[in-house]
């Protein structure tokens, strides 16, 4: 099968990588790609919003299978574009895509399916005032975020009015995130650890991916700005059995029944960003996509041909829980550039990946890197590498990512050293 990708972060190298150990990968090409996705694929200089190109080198090159890596093209409409091209690829039409794309109509969705979710109100822009008084009544911890996608920056945890406050004058009045502050959504601060759920479905059937959580802030214990995810690790000791189940009976199924039952059944990945909270599990987020770190440490669990998944799934013939995945672990220690969140340099040499990749089951995934015209691998972006180490459990997979990490160099390398803690510790009090 001929497959294309699209997309150029860590994620995308993961899917490459995953699909190259396909017997059926007959020829694989990322779209834009980066220096980590050209060691298993074709990298065309194909923009993902750039539709008509897409289209156009997909047709030319008889691409049998797409598969969108980021939110922004499934939002704006990417899935129906090909469908109306009669190209096949794989995620959510654009008005399933609102889940991830607007988080009024999520909390709108999960209230009337009664999928469990934070409390919560919505405002349009116009009504600041009201939004304003809400704030007051309920009073803080509280969350404010804005409707639209926002690049991950959207959503404000704010423990005193004040910064609430803050928040919605940044949403509303600054409109610090253009339309995508058309509306502005306030929830109840829930507490709890986070989790993420990985479903691939194809509107009716689904298979769940191994369970995994991310590390947000930039800060060791959680502390600092929220990135865009510095590590990961899957399985979730956290998430046993009994939890899982609760989690397909209660989140993922109703949320697939209900997209069906409201005309815009949901394919491709849904990705459930929950929180385990006293009261049992409720849904942060819902995105469109897989999610970056995450994919670095699920993808290498799954033992089943993934292009024949995805093929089924591009069919509407997937099987409801037929994944196979390994007994073992994986983790992924993001190595970022100083400064990241906030501001930082591109353009720094980095040296030592062959190193790294010569250790026992690393691998170093590219995120956000460039080849100089002289060949030299340079940094290009904020998250740089994700350190990724399988094992036979959790302890093992996070020595062997955190020995990748001392070989590799660059200047200004910055990482946490805490990565999967709250996962060894739900192994030892098991
Ligand atoms: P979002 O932009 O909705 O993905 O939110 C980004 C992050 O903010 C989430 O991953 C959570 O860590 C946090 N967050 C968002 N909504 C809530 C909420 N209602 N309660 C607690 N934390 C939240
Ligand atoms: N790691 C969080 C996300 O992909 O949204």
């Amino acid at each position: 099968m001929r497959i294309l990708v699209i997309g150029s972060g860590g994620r995308e190298h993961a899917l490459v990588q995953a699909l190259a150990r396909s017997p059926h990968a007959d020829a694989l090409y990322a779209a834009p790609g980066n220096p980590g996705t050209a060691q298993h694929a074709t990298n065309v200089g194909i923009a993902s919003d750039d539709f008509d190109g897409l289209v156009e080198f997909a047709r030319t090159e008889d691409i049998d299978l797409t598969i969108v890596g980021p939110e922004q093209p499934l939002v704006e409409g990417i899935v129906d574009r090909f469908t109306e091209e009669g190209l096949r690829i794989i995620g959510p039409k654009a008005a399933a895509a609102r889940l991830e794309g607007s988080k009024a109509f999520a909390d709108q969705f999960m209230e009337r399916h009664g999928i469990p979710t934070a409390d919560f109100r919505v405002f349009d822009a116009d009504e600041y005032d009201e939004a304003s008084s809400y704030l007051e009544e309920v009073g803080a911890p509280i969350v404010v975020k804005a409707d639209g996608l926002a690049a991950g920056k959207g959503a404000f945890v704010c423990n005193t009015l004040e910064e609430a406050h803050q928040a919605l004058d940044e949403i509303v009045d600054d409109r610090a995130f253009g339309a995508a502050g058309d509306q502005v959504v306030i929830e109840e601060k829930m507490e709890g650890e986070e989790v993420s759920i990985f479903a691939l479905t194809d509107g009716s059937h689904y298979v769940l991916l191994s369970p995994s959580q991310d590390h947000k802030p930039i800060g060791e214990g959680g502390t600092g700005p929220n990135t865009g995810g510095m590590g990961a690790f899957s399985p979730a000791p956290i998430v046993d059995g009994p939890l899982l189940t609760r989690i397909c009976r209660e989140i993922v199924e109703p949320t697939l029944q209900g997209m069906e039952d409201e005309g815009t059944p949901y394919t491709g990945v849904l990705y459930c960003g929950l929180m385990i909270t006293k009261e049992g599990p409720k849904v942060v987020e819902y995105n469109c996509r897989l999610g970056d770190p995450e994919a670095q440490v699920v993808l290498p669990l799954v033992e089943s041909d993934l292009v024949e998944v995805f093929d089924r799934l591009a069919d509407g013939a997937l099987e409801t829980g037929s994944l196979r995945a390994s007994s073992g672990a994986a983790a992924c220690v993001v190595l970022a550039s100083e400064g990241y969140p906030i501001d930082y340099d591109t353009g720094v040499e980095i040296t030592g990946i062959d190193d790294a990749e010569s250790l026992p089951e690393v691998s170093v995934l590219h995120a956000g890197t460039r080849l100089r015209p002289d060949g030299v691998l340079v940094t290009d972006g904020g998250r740089v590498l994700g350190v990724t180490a399988l094992g036979t459990d959790l302890p093992q997979a996070l020595d062997r990512a955190y020995e990748g990490v001392e070989a590799v160099h660059f200047d200004g390398k910055t990482f946490r050293t805490d990565i999967g803690e709250k996962g060894v510790r739900h192994l030892s009090e098991a």
